[in-house]
């Protein structure tokens, strides 16, 4: 079957990148920056998490409660292969998304992988004003963010083409960087 590495390569062999993947830890902003990138860019945005809840007609707190991660995982990639043949997106994604290879896989056809990274302490701050995430249910804490950042922080590395630190920016500076990421790379394809 055909790897990550194979898909990039053919996207550096002509493929223009049409969508911009934002991927990264709960908290690091893609939802809210994924927008307003969307509006100066006049792309579509697009949340995975929103249409999974828009698919099951569950909140995301109901679907794990209801059916377990392991239902909500395969919701997810649903949404991805319905988004895969998509182009001039903003696609906020799921923080567990990219632990599927499948989904990387898909998206990067036609994607540049953004990745959106804040300090643990910012983190835990942001995410501490909502209660949207089951993972974080049994306790919003330093030490439940550090161990699932462990787990996850190698595929974040490895997928990443960008990345942009959203701790101590605000929301609109973290989109014109990733903005000016995109005209580069658009400019660079042109030459
Ligand atoms: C998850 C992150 C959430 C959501 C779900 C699981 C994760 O999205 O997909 O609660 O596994 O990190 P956000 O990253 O938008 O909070």
């Amino acid at each position: 079957m055909e790897g990550v590495d194979e898909v990039l390569e053919k996207r550096k062999a002509g493929v223009i990148m049409q969508n911009i993947v934002l991927i990264g830890f709960m908290g690091t902003g893609k939802t809210a920056i994924g927008r307003i990138v969307a509006r100066m860019l006049n792309y579509h945005f697009v949340d995975t998490d929103q249409m999974v809840e828009e698919a099951t007609n569950l909140t995301i707190n109901q679907l794990f409660r209801k059916h377990g991660e392991i239902r909500f995982r395969s919701e997810e990639a649903l949404v991805v292969k319905k988004l895969a043949g998509r182009e001039r997106l903003v696609i906020a994604t799921g923080g567990g998304l990219v632990l599927n290879p499948e989904n990387v896989k898909l998206l990067k056809q036609k994607g540049i992988f953004v990745l959106l990274t804040a300090d643990p302490k910012v983190v835990l701050e942001r995410v501490s004003r909502k209660n949207t995430r089951p993972l974080l249910a049994k306790g919003k804490n330093m030490e439940t963010i550090m161990s699932l950042f462990k787990d996850r922080s190698r595929f974040y590395a490895e997928y990443a083409e960008f990345t942009v630190d959203t701790s101590h920016i605000s929301l609109e500076e973290s989109a014109e960087k990733i903005v000016q990421i995109v005209k580069e790379q658009k400019e660079q394809a042109n030459n």
